[in-house]
């Protein structure tokens, strides 16, 4: 089987780092390009760098924006990622470079190189992929599927603004562009990820067993897994890498369903609430794969080969 053949679009971040672990060890990776999010360009960019050096790999890293489209700053997730976004373990200056192209311009360029052949898969605030589609709008017809983590389908959200999930709510300007341009794509929201995560108890053992990508990922994720914890979220919760399992093998996917979504961009205390049409009162192009429900089982031996933890 070829394997598939991926563009991530990252702001990494702890479960970020999971999801190109996953990426690497799973699928091709044209390119990582990178936005600010859980913390700012400067640390998502290095981060990106240390996990290149991990896996010895020679991916390219292109630096995207540094800021929300229109409105700036946000708030960003230090306070759950630490302040360097990889937990704060302290890892040297990176070996592996990034390169002078930016983000959009390489994301545009990549996917004239190679149309139709290479999935888009986006983990971060949407900033970057809106870009390129304002300098390119054909983009969505060279790319062969875009999968987005973001969202919060039924308002259960994880930001201050309570409806809205970080993605979204970082950048709901982006993300609007990028919903209305898209004819279509998977969806893989909060909401699924609090449903598929992982037992705490199994999932140590996973990193007891696995390789030094399972030592990395216990080192970055403490931080964030005690932040959980506090916060009465269950288990070990791996936004991205649920959305790079279905980039990954669609056929994951057991539960579905297809409906237009539209970004709310004002609201008093709703800005950035993805705003499901559940029953198609709007008229509107159902533009979005919903992912309610995945294998579990199949995930996680996506995870534990990603961890080197295969027993
Ligand atoms: C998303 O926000 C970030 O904090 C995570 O990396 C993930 O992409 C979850 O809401
Ligand atoms: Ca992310």
């Amino acid at each position: 089987m070829t394997k598939p053949q991926l563009l991530i679009d990252t702001d990494p971040g702890v479960d970020d780092a999971l999801a190109i672990l996953m990426a690497h060890a799973h699928a091709d990776i044209a390119g990582l390009s990178i936005a600010a999010g859980n913390v700012g360009l400067g640390h998502t960019v290095r981060n990106a760098r240390t996990l290149v050096d991990l896996l010895g790999a020679s991916t390219p890293v292109f630096a995207g924006c540094s800021t929300p489209l229109v409105r700036a700053p946000s708030e960003d997730a230090a306070f759950v990622h630490g302040q360097d976004g990889f937990g704060d373990v302290g890892f040297p200056e990176p070996k592996a470079l990034q390169t002078d192209e930016s983000a959009a311009l390489a994301l545009l360029r990549l996917t004239r190189e190679r149309p139709g052949e290479l999935t888009l898969v986006a983990l971060a605030p949407l900033t970057n992929l809106a870009l390129a589609l304002r300098l390119d709008p054909t983009l969505p017809d060279r790319v062969a599927r875009l999968v987005v983590m973001g969202g919060a389908v039924t308002g259960h959200g994880n930001t201050g603004n309570v409806p809205a999930e970080f993605n979204i709510g970082f950048d709901p300007e982006a993300a609007h562009v990028v919903f209305e341009a898209f004819p279509q794509f998977d969806l893989v929201d909060w909401e699924a990820t609090l449903r598929h995560a992982f037992d705490e108890v199994q999932f140590d053992a996973w990193l007891q067993v696995g390789d030094h990508r399972a030592d990395l990922y216990g080192r970055i994720s403490r931080t964030a897994r005690t932040y959980n914890l506090k916060h009465a979220r269950r288990g070990v919760i791996a936004a991205d890498a649920l959305a790079m399992a279905v980039a990954i093998d669609p056929s994951i996917v057991t539960r579905s369903e297809t409906r237009a979504v539209a970004v709310e961009l004002d609201g008093r205390l709703t800005r950035g609430a993805t705003v499901v049409d559940w029953a198609g009162r709007l008229g509107r192009r159902a533009q979005a794969k919903i992912v309610l429900e995945v294998d579990q089982d199949r995930f996680a031996a996506m995870v534990r080969h990603a961890l080197g933890a295969e027993t």
